[in-house]
């Protein structure tokens, strides 16, 4: 039977879109852990390379043409399959040697199904709008973050706490923009990824509210964010507190996210353009 450590390698270094897309049960084994060493890039087949080309990240009411709407929904397809292969390499690098890294382990794998239903649901999007996964390029900033995270700890304080939270704001913020626009089916999806995404940052807070033993989440978060990012990636221009403390982080935190300003302006965007 499939182990989880057999499909995350096949997700992580399987080429083609249907391997980031392969389905797995919640129940599979988990399989025994060995050291693992990380790939340069995830295996991808030419079409799904990354490329350092940009796309203008479109505002306003290009969002309501079908072009526009493509280059953004493009966009966002690009972070859940960097989010797929990402949590792919936490399930291979971190160990697991007893039941608690163990459950620990099985929080990713259902926050990866998630990923993986995000990934097909943009791309059914794009399709009926005649554009193919792949069309536009795909950067890799998430990506090269993935060889500091050397501990579950900087993994979940990146991805959950930090680019899954900024997601908060920015699905509910699109969500919205796509209503307005009278396009309810990509508001829809946004709704939905937002509602998967409550879950997936809810499952950071745990294990870091675990983790932080007696410093407050937003020190021990701090400290264990790996270098050059700051907490003003894990907020949208339009920050909504509520939300976070729907996922269970701790009013401390979700205080000191909202006052939080870094000197890079680069951060201080104001559409999501994460290069
Ligand atoms: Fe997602
Ligand atoms: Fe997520």
């Amino acid at each position: 039977m499939l182990t989880v450590m057999e499909w995350a390698q096949s997700v992580l270094l399987g080429p083609k879109l249907e391997d980031k897309l392969r389905p797995i049960s919640l129940t599979a084994p988990m399989g025994e852990f060995k050291t693992y060493t990380l790939p340069q890039t995830p295996g991808r087949i030419e079409r799904l390379a990354f490329s350092d080309k940009q796309l203008k990240f479109p505002k306003g009411n290009a969002l309501g043409t079908s072009s526009g709407r493509s280059i953004a929904i493009h966009s966002f397809a690009n972070h859940e399959l960097l989010a797929i292969e990402m949590m792919a390499a936490a399930l291979l690098v971190y160990p697991h040697f007893d039941a608690t890294s163990e459950r620990m382990k099985r929080g990713i794998l259902a926050a990866l199904r998630d990923e993986q239903k995000h990934l097909a649901l943009y791309i059914q999007r794009l399709n009926e709008d005649g554009v193919e996964f792949g069309d536009m390029p795909l950067n890799n900033f998430f990506w090269r973050q993935m060889e500091k995270l050397k501990t579950p700890d900087s993994f979940f304080s990146l991805m959950a706490l930090t680019f899954e939270s900024a997601n908060l704001d920015f699905s509910l913020q699109y969500e919205s923009v796509f209503r307005q626009l009278g396009d309810e089916k990509t508001a829809n999806i946004m709704k939905q990824v937002y509602e998967d995404e409550i879950t997936h940052v809810a499952l950071g807070a745990h294990w870091m509210g675990i983790w932080k033993k007696d410093q407050t989440l937003w020190d021990y978060y701090r400290s264990v964010l790996p270098y050059p990012l700051t907490p003003a990636r894990a907020k949208g221009s339009n920050y909504r507190p509520e939300t976070r403390r729907a996922a269970g982080l701790e009013e401390d935190w979700v205080l000191k996210l909202g006052e939080f300003v870094d000197e890079f302006k680069v951060t201080n965007r104001k559409s999501w353009n994460l290069t």
